[in-house]
């Protein structure tokens, strides 16, 4: 071991190394509209009816959040995705909704949303045009956000399709963002330039999240290169894999709103893909439809000992503590002082993962409280954290040095 090297070894040496390199280089602030301290939660139409999007649907999702037990869960944003508008602007410039789909407009279903206790969101794009072809906000971020004000809209993604007219990913996102910020409402502000720039780079000082990968599809695996779409689960958790040190609260790395309940994903699919979501303190943004779900999956989505590793209030995103093949091992530092903890099997057939408390960073004691987030069971361990895990599926657990108020609970 070299001189150089052993220095850093120490802890005193590490610790200076590591605030040097802060001061040298801070941290983008985050956008400090005081929103999305923890990663928001809601629903968003696109990954189940892309176009079909009506007042209708919205309303009836809104009932749905409530009787389910997401809303008493957490989940707040009712979230209108591409095509809810004319394909021209109306004749003062101003962005018309579709009288078809949106018969009293859209205040009229933010009023039935906000009655109901929670908050609507809207879509646009930061181009000539919206992805399915409907006009941009481009030229006209400042009208376009005090309409969406004057509606009672509580949050905003925005697109990256139609013409740039010459200006860059950072011009076009912060005029939005300037724009949302005189409106004067508490707008939440959701980026998706698919990960194009980098954006992890730069949008923590534009938005509250910031879309990392080209779009999500209810598969495990796609087989496609990341710069291609669509994504399955695993190409887009492993595009997660070097981005934890960019989110905190405010600011976060959006991997894409949830599949679960959608397309092939099977039972311990949905449950990995959630849990994993959860890890990366990911938007929880449900993309099924909330009318019509199965027990099952009302069960994945509203499970709070998961939900709670998300929303986690000191927001530090979890991180790839070890890949073995298909087996990996995912940990996530809650405020509380324990861990949470996953153990991934990508591949076919069980797999036995184990870990240690010590692996994944858990403080050192004599015995550990290992509490099964999906089992919502709790047992004492000396340190050893294992589990037989089936094909393409997670074991989820958090870990209290000593004994903790939930074992046994
Ligand atoms: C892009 C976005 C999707 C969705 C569609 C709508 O592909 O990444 O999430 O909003 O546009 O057209």
């Amino acid at each position: 071991m070299n001189a150089w090297y052993k220095a850093f070894r120490t802890p005193l040496a590490a610790t200076l190394a590591v605030a040097a390199t802060l001061l040298a280089a801070p941290p983008a602030r985050a956008l400090d509209n005081g929103l999305a301290r923890t990663p928001p939660m809601g629903w968003n139409s696109w990954n189940s009816f892309h176009c079909d999007v009506s007042a209708r649907l919205v309303e009836a999702t809104a009932d749905a959040m409530v009787a389910s037990g997401m809303k008493a869960a957490g989940y707040t944003y009712v979230n209108i995705d591409d095509c809810w508008l004319l394909k021209q602007r109306g004749p003062h410039g101003e962005l018309v909704p579709d009288p078809k789909k949106f018969p009293g407009g859209i205040k009229a279903v933010a009023d039935y949303v906000h009655a109901k206790g929670l908050k609507l969101g809207i879509y646009e794009s930061a181009g000539t045009t919206t992805c399915a072809g409907y006009p941009g906000s481009i030229g006209h971020e400042d009208q376009d956000a005090r309409q969406f004000a004057s509606w009672g809209v509580d949050y905003l993604k925005y697109d990256n399709c139609g013409d740039y007219r010459g200006e860059s990913y950072r011009q076009r996102y912060t005029a939005m963002r300037d724009a949302l910020a005189k409106s004067g409402r508490a707008i939440v502000y959701s980026i998706c330039e698919w990960g194009n720039e980098a954006p992890w780079t730069w949008a923590p000082a534009v938005g509250n999240l910031w879309r990392t990968t080209q779009d999500i599809t209810p598969r495990w695996h796609s087989d496609q290169p990341a710069n291609h779409y669509p994504q399955g689960i695993l190409d887009i958790l492993d595009q997660q894999a070097a981005l934890s040190h960019a989110s905190r609260p405010g600011a976060w790395n959006d991997p894409d709103m949830l599949e679960v309940g959608n397309g092939y994903l099977n039972d311990d699919e949905n449950r990995a893909h959630f849990s994993l979501w959860a890890l990366l303190n990911a938007p929880l943004i449900a993309g099924n439809d909330l009318r019509h779900m199965s027990d099952a999956v009302r069960a994945v989505l509203t499970n709070r000992e998961v939900i709670a590793v998300d929303q986690d209030w000191g927001g530090r995103q979890g991180y790839r503590v070890r890949r073995d093949g298909h087996a990996e091992v995912w940990a996530k530092p809650m405020s509380d002082g324990s861990v949470a903890v996953i153990l991934l099997n990508r591949g076919r057939g069980p797999v036995k993962i184990a870990t240690s408390a010590r692996e994944i960073g858990v403080k050192a004691a004599d015995s550990y409280t290992v509490r099964d987030l999906w089992k919502h069971a709790s047992t004492t361990s000396r340190g050893r954290i294992e589990a037989a895990v089936p094909t393409h599926a997670v074991a989820m657990f958090r870990v209290w040095p000593g004994a903790h108020g939930a074992a046994g609970a």
